[in-house]
């Protein structure tokens, strides 16, 4: 037998996801696998000749680098008889600065950053971040791609990314000889309206170093690494020829980081029966030696090969810490699907959105997961708002932020029509005006044309080849009327020359927007000369409260300045403007009744001042609905208001003392109604109708009939009330707008008696 529950709790999205038990020999182990080396280091004349339990005669590869070229042999003795759990705290102490505990961690083997993480629970690892990232300011990366690699779309989303803050945007390509021009029409749409954003298109090394020298691109992240030395040579690659290609970008000041992260050796196979997170501190380290400022890591694509296992998300946290202790920019993953599940997606992300990381995803999906390259990546354009609702709610920089839609509009029309026009110059296949109608309202590349592929692919050619080059992009742009974009993109080529962005961390500040104006509207003139911030310029000096990047000032302004959110003061204002005839008449004060009849004791605005229920209901047809209810019982209902208090219990009670049955209905103008009995304490009740959304006008006729049956002491039969478990989620704002209203309008006046003006 199985329950009902079980079966439905089997077909929720998280139990799509695959749950294996570790297995250590096949590198199938977050942590601790039995092969994972205990740390040791000795040197002998400079030269280290032992190493995490293995003599150096027996050193791979991978162990050679790192001890000729990662370990900082200065500090690695003090920091390797320095106890781990002594570094571990020293991580979470706020009295201990970043720099006291770099000083150490650069000193420290595979083994020893692993057993020191190994320490630290979740909420320790993030105190860890906190501290520890490189940059004070949190940024975040997008995802620009589409299936259509079509190029005015790939501009216009350029251009939005930009616009919402992402520091930096990413494309790939489907076809990798359209790269050139990929990369050409994110670079020409990011520059739009603002400069200072950087892009890389990710694609084999070579073509990609190409891209980059041609000024195509001012980033690059291709760079992999793994854990054993199988695995890299899997890739033709060493180390070394790492090292090389990283001076190589470096050398013409492209901004370089590498990529490595739990899982992928296991995946390839050759995890030589070694956990994920002591492989992965290898690759940090070889990272770090081969001088790249930073590193993509969190898993990156393998993200649910250690979400498998026990303990698979803090491995992957851990990770990201480590390559902070190394003093390495860190862009930490939560770009590939993670999940199924919403709820597990969000908790996984929080472990790095809460303390912030240098950027928070190695790449948003900023275009619909259909038209992501990447894999289909992990959050898409459909989740923006979710994002920017929980950097609202937790005051925490998720690296972006809310822009009005015609703001929006306004910059995807500009980046396509740059790109649109750098075509026409270079005589590309025409970028035609549909295209770029379509580029400015499409969901997704589904709702672009198709375009005529050959030429594309030869255009790309001739920006890789030659002849045309970023100074004729440049000056194609200024002649078009895009002096702007062009001043920009002559801007971007400056900084690579003075390469200050190289620097551990670095981004552009784009703060161009005048401090007075923080709504998400059009940005106002950019300024062209951009500033660098990075673990230099910006560093991180978190210490605790008070200190480090605070959301405050101007950016908490637009942090919290989401489109969606109203004023309230306009939604009372509103209802003052919806004028009603008087429909209820004061005749005097209320006396206590004689006859059986059914008080209906109204709120202290009701039909004055406040006329529509809380669940849009004309509170004069809910007041007509009732009086029907008790006359078809065959009994009076008597009108009263109550102007004392704004207390549905009490007013009800205080009806209920002037009816001559003793029973009373009492109502508040936001429609919450009760059934109330003059001997019962006033928080007692006969019947309680606290949901008024969720009651309509037979509901309403049906209470009226019920206390007058409850007056003649006849059996009453329960009110049909709709079920709607969302109404406070949806209303409850609105409650107390209602409310505050009816409580403004509270007096110390005794009760009086209304009447209903028939003829209106
Ligand atoms: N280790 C190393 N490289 C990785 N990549 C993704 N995940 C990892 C990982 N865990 C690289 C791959 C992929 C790109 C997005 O990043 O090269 O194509
Ligand atoms: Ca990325």
């Amino acid at each position: 037998m199985t329950s009902k529950r079980h079966t439905i709790r089997m077909e929720r999205p998280i139990n799509r996801e695959v749950f294996i038990q570790p297995w250590a020999e096949a590198g199938l182990a977050a942590a601790s696998s039995p092969a994972d080396p205990t740390p040791s280091l000795r040197i002998e004349d400079g030269v280290v000749v032992e190493m995490d339990g293995l003599q150096q005669q027996d050193f791979d590869l991978i162990d050679r680098f790192i001890a000729q070229h990662s370990l900082d042999l200065d500090v690695a003795e003090e920091a390797m008889a320095t106890p781990s759990l002594q570094i571990a705290r020293m991580l979470v102490d706020i009295n201990v600065s970043r720099d006291e505990v770099l000083k150490l961690t650069r000193g420290c083997t595979a083994a020893k950053l692993v057993e020191i993480v190994e320490q630290m629970n979740v909420l320790e690892m993030m105190m860890g971040l906190a501290k520890m990232r490189a940059r004070r300011t949190p940024a975040n990366q997008a995802h620009v791609t589409n299936r259509k690699e079509h190029p005015a779309l790939l501009a216009a989303d350029a251009a939005e990314a930009a616009l919402r803050g992402f520091h930096e945007v990413e494309t790939t390509v489907g076809v990798s000889r359209y790269a050139p021009l990929n990369a050409l029409a994110i670079l020409v749409g990011s520059l739009v309206g603002k400069g200072g954003v950087l892009t890389q298109c990710s694609v084999e090394e070579a073509t990609n170093l190409r891209l980059g020298f041609r000024g195509l691109t001012s980033y690059s992240e291709t760079l992999s690494v793994y854990g054993t030395e199988r695995a890299f040579a899997d890739g033709d690659d060493t180390p070394w020829s790492k090292a090389f290609l990283n001076a190589a970008y470096a050398s013409r000041g492209v901004k370089t980081r590498f990529t490595s992260g739990t899982g992928s050796e296991a995946l390839m196979g050759h995890a030589e029966g070694k956990s994920m997170l002591y492989l992965e501190a290898r690759c940090l380290l070889v990272t770090r030696g081969c001088g790249s400022q930073g590193t993509q890591n969190g898993s990156i694509s393998c993200i649910a090969l250690p979400e498998s296992l026990p303990g698979g998300g803090r491995v992957v946290l851990a990770e990201n810490l480590i390559a902070m202790m190394l003093g390495l920019e860190v862009a930490s993953g939560n770009d590939a699907l993670a999940s199924h599940s919403e709820m597990r997606k969000s908790a996984k992300l929080m472990l790095q959105f809460i303390p912030g990381t240098d950027f928070v995803t190695s790449g948003y999906g900023s275009i619909p997961r259909y038209d992501n390259m990447f894999g289909g990546g992990n959050f898409d354009t459909t989740e923006l708002d979710d994002w920017y609702v929980i950097q609202r709610d937790m005051q925490v920089d998720g690296g972006i932020h809310p822009i009005e839609e015609e703001a929006i509009l306004h910059v995807r029309e500009r980046g396509a029509r740059a790109i649109q026009a750098v075509f026409d110059a270079f005589d590309f296949a025409e970028i035609e005006d549909s295209e770029i109608d379509a580029a400015v309202s499409a969901f997704s590349s589904e709702d672009m044309p198709d375009r005529d592929r050959i030429a594309d692919i030869k255009a790309a050619q001739m920006l890789l080849e030659g002849p045309i080059t970023i100074i004729e992009v440049i000056n194609t742009l200024a002649r078009a009327g895009y002096e702007d974009v062009a001043e920009n993109l002559l801007e971007m080529q400056r900084q690579r020359v003075i390469g200050d962005y190289l620097q551990t961390s670095g981004i552009f500040a784009r703060d161009e927007t005048p401090a007075s104006d923080t709504s998400p509207r059009l940005p106002q003139q950019p300024r062209p000369h951009l500033h660098v911030l990075s673990g230099l310029t910006d560093e991180n000096d978190y210490r605790g409260p008070g200190t480090g990047y605070r959301v405050e000032g101007r950016r908490w302004q637009q942090l919290q300045n989401i489109p969606q959110a109203w004023d309230p003061r306009e939604f009372l204002e509103e209802l003052d403007r919806e004028a009603r005839a008087p429909w209820l008449e004061e005749v005097g004060p209320a006396e206590v009744g004689t006859r059986p009849e059914v008080v209906i004791a109204v709120g202290p605005a009701f039909g004055d001042g406040l006329h529509r229920a809380l669940s849009g209901l004309e509170l004069r047809d809910i007041l007509d609905a009732l009086i029907e209810g008790v006359a078809a019982e065959g009994l009076d209902a008597r009108l009263v208001r109550i102007h004392h208090t704004s207390d549905c219990a009490f007013i009800g009670h205080s009806g209920a003392l002037l009816s001559g049955s003793g029973v009373a209905i009492g109502i508040q103008s936001k429609g919450t109604t009760v059934i109330h009995q003059r001997d019962l304490e006033p928080l007692e009740n006969l019947e309680l109708f606290s949901m008024s959304p969720n009651l309509d006008l037979p509901a309403y006729r049906q209470i009226g009939v019920n206390a007058a049956r409850y007056a003649q002491h006849k059996p009453t039969t329960p009110v049909p009330v709709r079920i709607d478990n969302t109404a406070r989620l949806r209303l409850i704002v609105q409650t107390t707008l209602l409310h505050r209203r009816e409580t403004e309008s509270v007096t110390d006046k005794p009760p009086t008696e209304l009447t209903l003006r028939r003829n209106l």
